[in-house]
Protein backbone atom coordinates (compact mmCIF):
# COMPACT_ATOMS: atom_id res chain seq x y z
CA UNK A 1 0.00 0.00 0.00
CA UNK A 2 1.42 3.56 -0.55
CA UNK A 3 0.87 5.94 1.81
CA UNK A 4 1.83 9.63 2.02
CA UNK A 5 0.75 12.74 3.98
CA UNK A 6 -0.28 15.74 2.17
CA UNK A 7 1.90 18.38 2.96
CA UNK A 8 4.61 17.48 -0.14
CA UNK A 9 3.71 18.26 -3.34
CA UNK A 10 0.85 19.75 -5.64
CA UNK A 11 1.05 17.54 -7.98
CA UNK A 12 0.54 14.31 -5.87
CA UNK A 13 -2.21 15.68 -4.01
CA UNK A 14 -4.15 16.60 -7.41
CA UNK A 15 -3.49 13.20 -9.02
CA UNK A 16 -5.21 11.94 -5.63
CA UNK A 17 -7.60 13.63 -5.52
CA UNK A 18 -8.90 13.17 -8.77
CA UNK A 19 -8.69 10.02 -8.90
CA UNK A 20 -9.82 9.17 -5.91
CA UNK A 21 -12.63 11.20 -6.16
CA UNK A 22 -14.46 10.09 -9.03
CA UNK A 23 -17.22 10.23 -11.29
CA UNK A 24 -17.41 13.71 -10.42
CA UNK A 25 -20.15 15.81 -12.33
CA UNK A 26 -19.20 18.72 -14.00
CA UNK A 27 -20.70 22.41 -13.85
CA UNK A 28 -20.74 24.25 -16.99
CA UNK A 29 -20.24 27.79 -15.12
CA UNK A 30 -21.46 30.97 -17.16
CA UNK A 31 -20.43 34.23 -15.77
CA UNK A 32 -20.35 38.21 -17.07
CA UNK A 33 -17.16 39.60 -17.49
CA UNK A 34 -16.67 43.42 -16.19
CA UNK A 35 -16.74 44.78 -19.98
CA UNK A 36 -20.40 42.50 -20.15
CA UNK A 37 -18.93 40.16 -22.63
CA UNK A 38 -19.65 36.45 -21.38
CA UNK A 39 -16.89 33.93 -19.50
CA UNK A 40 -17.70 30.03 -19.41
CA UNK A 41 -15.70 27.46 -18.18
CA UNK A 42 -16.19 23.70 -16.84
CA UNK A 43 -15.67 22.75 -13.04
CA UNK A 44 -15.86 18.63 -11.70
CA UNK A 45 -15.06 19.58 -7.76
CA UNK A 46 -19.02 20.40 -8.29
CA UNK A 47 -21.82 18.74 -6.13
CA UNK A 48 -25.07 19.58 -4.60
CA UNK A 49 -25.91 20.30 -1.11
CA UNK A 50 -29.43 21.10 -0.03
CA UNK A 51 -32.35 21.37 -1.98
CA UNK A 52 -34.72 23.57 0.12
CA UNK A 53 -32.85 26.27 0.10
CA UNK A 54 -31.47 24.88 -3.18
CA UNK A 55 -27.71 25.22 -2.83
CA UNK A 56 -24.98 23.63 -5.22
CA UNK A 57 -21.32 24.63 -5.15
CA UNK A 58 -18.16 24.08 -7.10
CA UNK A 59 -14.23 25.36 -6.67
CA UNK A 60 -12.24 26.98 -9.10
CA UNK A 61 -8.34 26.29 -8.05
CA UNK A 62 -5.62 29.00 -8.16
CA UNK A 63 -4.15 28.71 -11.76
CA UNK A 64 -0.65 26.71 -11.15
CA UNK A 65 0.49 28.34 -14.18
CA UNK A 66 0.15 31.68 -13.31
CA UNK A 67 -0.92 32.08 -9.74
CA UNK A 68 -3.61 33.90 -10.30
CA UNK A 69 -7.48 33.87 -9.95
CA UNK A 70 -9.82 32.07 -12.45
CA UNK A 71 -12.23 34.36 -14.23
CA UNK A 72 -15.05 32.70 -13.47
CA UNK A 73 -14.11 33.62 -9.74
CA UNK A 74 -13.29 36.76 -10.30
CA UNK A 75 -16.36 37.57 -11.72
CA UNK A 76 -18.39 35.91 -9.06
CA UNK A 77 -16.54 37.69 -6.67
CA UNK A 78 -18.03 41.09 -8.58
CA UNK A 79 -21.53 40.29 -9.86
CA UNK A 80 -21.92 38.03 -6.73
CA UNK A 81 -23.96 35.50 -9.56
CA UNK A 82 -24.21 32.85 -12.34
CA UNK A 83 -25.65 30.34 -14.14
CA UNK A 84 -24.85 26.60 -13.84
CA UNK A 85 -25.27 24.60 -17.20
CA UNK A 86 -24.66 20.98 -17.60
CA UNK A 87 -22.05 18.79 -20.17
CA UNK A 88 -24.07 16.14 -22.47
CA UNK A 89 -22.46 13.57 -24.76
CA UNK A 90 -23.63 16.02 -27.28
CA UNK A 91 -21.81 19.53 -26.04
CA UNK A 92 -18.96 17.56 -24.25
CA UNK A 93 -16.21 18.25 -26.80
CA UNK A 94 -17.10 22.19 -27.07
CA UNK A 95 -17.36 21.75 -23.19
CA UNK A 96 -14.02 20.86 -22.95
CA UNK A 97 -12.57 23.80 -25.15
CA UNK A 98 -13.85 25.99 -23.05
CA UNK A 99 -11.35 25.37 -20.37
CA UNK A 100 -9.26 26.77 -22.75
CA UNK A 101 -7.06 29.13 -20.53
CA UNK A 102 -7.68 32.73 -22.63
CA UNK A 103 -7.16 36.24 -21.84
CA UNK A 104 -9.81 37.56 -18.98
CA UNK A 105 -12.52 38.91 -21.35
CA UNK A 106 -12.36 36.76 -24.07
CA UNK A 107 -15.83 35.14 -24.87
CA UNK A 108 -15.61 31.55 -24.30
CA UNK A 109 -18.91 31.31 -26.26
CA UNK A 110 -17.41 32.99 -29.07
CA UNK A 111 -14.00 30.48 -28.88
CA UNK A 112 -16.37 27.25 -28.93
CA UNK A 113 -19.04 28.01 -31.32
CA UNK A 114 -21.97 27.42 -28.04
CA UNK A 115 -24.59 29.93 -27.85
CA UNK A 116 -25.56 32.18 -24.80
CA UNK A 117 -29.14 32.92 -23.89
CA UNK A 118 -30.73 35.44 -21.78
CA UNK A 119 -31.39 34.27 -17.90
CA UNK A 120 -34.26 35.55 -16.45
CA UNK A 121 -33.34 36.36 -12.81
CA UNK A 122 -29.70 36.98 -13.04
CA UNK A 123 -27.33 39.06 -15.93
CA UNK A 124 -25.36 35.95 -16.67
CA UNK A 125 -26.03 33.92 -19.74
CA UNK A 126 -27.43 30.34 -20.25
CA UNK A 127 -25.83 27.96 -22.64
CA UNK A 128 -28.59 27.09 -25.11
CA UNK A 129 -26.33 23.26 -26.20
CA UNK A 130 -27.31 22.55 -22.27
CA UNK A 131 -30.57 20.60 -21.42
CA UNK A 132 -30.73 21.83 -17.78
CA UNK A 133 -29.97 25.67 -16.21
CA UNK A 134 -29.78 26.66 -12.54
CA UNK A 135 -30.07 30.46 -12.40
CA UNK A 136 -27.69 30.95 -9.18
CA UNK A 137 -26.82 33.86 -6.50
CA UNK A 138 -23.80 33.41 -4.45
CA UNK A 139 -24.31 32.42 -1.13
CA UNK A 140 -20.56 31.73 0.35
CA UNK A 141 -17.21 32.42 -0.90
CA UNK A 142 -14.81 29.99 1.07
CA UNK A 143 -11.01 30.85 0.36
CA UNK A 144 -8.33 27.94 1.14
CA UNK A 145 -5.73 30.12 0.46
CA UNK A 146 -4.03 32.04 -2.15
CA UNK A 147 -1.02 29.48 -3.68
CA UNK A 148 -1.20 27.72 -6.54
CA UNK A 149 -3.59 24.69 -6.48
CA UNK A 150 -5.52 26.30 -3.64
CA UNK A 151 -9.48 25.95 -3.96
CA UNK A 152 -12.28 28.65 -3.06
CA UNK A 153 -15.38 26.93 -2.69
CA UNK A 154 -18.52 29.05 -4.34
CA UNK A 155 -22.08 28.23 -2.78
CA UNK A 156 -24.94 29.21 -4.52
CA UNK A 157 -28.46 29.29 -4.47
CA UNK A 158 -30.35 28.42 -7.60
CA UNK A 159 -32.98 30.57 -8.24
CA UNK A 160 -34.34 29.33 -11.18
CA UNK A 161 -34.34 26.27 -13.40
CA UNK A 162 -34.39 25.26 -16.75
CA UNK A 163 -35.17 21.71 -18.27
CA UNK A 164 -35.47 20.84 -21.84
CA UNK A 165 -38.43 18.81 -21.85
CA UNK A 166 -37.10 16.27 -23.93
CA UNK A 167 -35.30 15.22 -21.54
CA UNK A 168 -38.28 15.02 -19.13
CA UNK A 169 -40.38 11.83 -18.23
CA UNK A 170 -44.57 12.50 -18.33
CA UNK A 171 -44.21 13.23 -14.42
CA UNK A 172 -41.39 15.78 -14.70
CA UNK A 173 -38.52 13.54 -13.61
CA UNK A 174 -35.40 14.20 -15.41
CA UNK A 175 -34.63 10.61 -17.71
CA UNK A 176 -30.82 10.21 -17.00
CA UNK A 177 -30.91 8.00 -20.70
CA UNK A 178 -32.41 10.91 -22.30
CA UNK A 179 -30.05 13.23 -20.79
CA UNK A 180 -26.71 11.88 -21.33
CA UNK A 181 -24.44 13.32 -18.69
CA UNK A 182 -20.95 13.34 -18.53
CA UNK A 183 -18.36 12.94 -15.67
CA UNK A 184 -14.94 13.24 -15.02
CA UNK A 185 -12.33 10.70 -13.99
CA UNK A 186 -9.00 10.27 -13.28
CA UNK A 187 -6.46 12.27 -15.38
CA UNK A 188 -8.42 13.25 -18.88
CA UNK A 189 -10.58 10.65 -18.41
CA UNK A 190 -14.22 11.08 -18.82
CA UNK A 191 -17.91 9.13 -17.86
CA UNK A 192 -20.32 8.28 -20.31
CA UNK A 193 -23.83 6.58 -19.53
CA UNK A 194 -23.03 3.48 -22.02
CA UNK A 195 -25.04 1.61 -19.59
CA UNK A 196 -27.15 2.47 -16.74
CA UNK A 197 -27.35 0.42 -13.13
CA UNK A 198 -30.21 0.56 -10.79
CA UNK A 199 -29.47 -0.03 -7.61
CA UNK A 200 -33.08 -0.28 -5.87
CA UNK A 201 -32.84 2.07 -2.63
CA UNK A 202 -34.06 -0.36 0.01
CA UNK A 203 -36.34 0.31 2.68
CA UNK A 204 -35.37 -0.25 6.29
CA UNK A 205 -38.29 -3.05 6.83
CA UNK A 206 -36.49 -5.22 3.51
CA UNK A 207 -32.95 -4.55 5.21
CA UNK A 208 -34.43 -6.48 8.39
CA UNK A 209 -35.68 -9.01 6.58
C1 LIG B 1 -14.15 18.74 -17.39
C2 LIG B 1 -13.28 19.76 -16.71
C3 LIG B 1 -13.40 19.98 -15.35
C4 LIG B 1 -12.64 20.95 -14.70
N1 LIG B 1 -12.79 21.14 -13.35
C5 LIG B 1 -12.09 22.12 -12.72
C6 LIG B 1 -12.28 22.35 -11.32
O1 LIG B 1 -13.09 21.72 -10.65
N2 LIG B 1 -11.55 23.36 -10.76
C7 LIG B 1 -10.68 24.12 -11.48
O2 LIG B 1 -10.05 25.02 -10.92
N3 LIG B 1 -10.50 23.91 -12.80
C8 LIG B 1 -11.18 22.96 -13.44
N4 LIG B 1 -11.02 22.76 -14.78
C9 LIG B 1 -10.16 23.68 -15.53
C10 LIG B 1 -10.89 25.01 -15.83
O3 LIG B 1 -12.04 24.77 -16.62
C11 LIG B 1 -9.93 25.95 -16.57
O4 LIG B 1 -8.89 26.33 -15.70
C12 LIG B 1 -10.59 27.19 -17.14
O5 LIG B 1 -9.64 27.88 -17.93
C13 LIG B 1 -11.09 28.16 -16.09
O6 LIG B 1 -11.71 29.22 -16.79
P1 LIG B 1 -11.91 30.68 -16.23
O7 LIG B 1 -10.54 31.30 -16.01
O8 LIG B 1 -12.66 31.34 -17.35
O9 LIG B 1 -12.69 30.62 -14.96
C14 LIG B 1 -11.73 21.74 -15.45
C15 LIG B 1 -11.57 21.50 -16.82
C16 LIG B 1 -12.34 20.52 -17.45
C17 LIG B 1 -12.17 20.27 -18.92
Amino acid sequence: MKSFTTDGDFAQNYRFLIGAVQPRPIAVVATKNEDGSNNLAPFSFFNGFSAKPFIIGFAPLIRTSTGQKKDTLINIEREKEFVVNFVTEANADQINLASTELAYGEDEFEYTNLTPVQSDLVKACRLKESPIHFECKLRDIVSYGDQPGAGTLITGEVLKIHADESILSDTGRILTSAYKPMGRGAGNDWYSISGILEKERLTKAQIQK
